[in-house]
């Protein structure tokens, strides 16, 4: 099978993971230690890469949701299927998501999340599908702006295949 189309390499991708990085140490440099979320299970190569990369105190943790679906068609809601394992009252949080296409996933996070009085909730995705936009959410750190692909690789899946793929990839569902 031929390996997906690349729409953005592994090395742009490693490039603009090292400026976010840089840009959040930056940003978080006189606030203590920062709680990072990874949104299992797309996140997981993306906070990897950028947990590295900062230099400041960061503590790691996973969180886990599903979104209810009627057939292939997403209704928006979300539920929880596995929370974080420390409290984060009074803690600065930032959410690190691998897409955001809808916004439901994100924004149902940064309600859950600040409903638990954290000292701050940020948020960071790698990539925003703009024209996809079904609910606003801030998205503090952004790595790029893509179209209405369907992307794999990087931690991003097709039905569970091209999560390990290196770099950001097309591929047409049909096929
Ligand atoms: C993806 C992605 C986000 C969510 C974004 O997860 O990781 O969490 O979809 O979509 P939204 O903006 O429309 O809510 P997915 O449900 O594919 O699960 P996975 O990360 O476990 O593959």
């Amino acid at each position: 099978m031929q390996n997906p189309e690349t729409l953005i390499s592994e090395k742009k991708i490693l490039e603009r993971v090292d400026e976010l990085a840089a840009q959040i140490s930056l940003d978080y440099a006189d606030k203590g230690e920062v709680v990072l979320i990874g949104v299992l299970k797309g996140a997981f190569i993306f906070l990897a890469d950028l947990s590295r990369r900062l230099s400041i105190p960061r503590h790691i943790e996973f969180i886990a949701v599903t979104s209810y679906e009627h057939g292939s068609v997403r209704s928006g809601a979300v539920r929880l299927v596995m929370d974080v394992r420390r409290s984060i009252e009074g803690k600065h949080v930032l959410v690190v998501e691998d897409i955001v296409d809808t916004g439901h996933t994100l924004h149902y996070l940064i309600d859950m999340l600040k409903s638990r009085n954290p000292a701050s909730v940020r948020t960071c995705a790698l990539l925003h599908k703009e024209h996809k936009t079904e609910v606003d959410v801030e998205i503090d750190y952004l790595g790029f702006r893509i179209g209405d692909e369907w992307v794999v690789g990087y931690g991003l899946d097709y039905d569970e295949k091209d999560r390990t793929l290196p770099y950001i990839g097309i591929i047409d569902p049909e096929d």
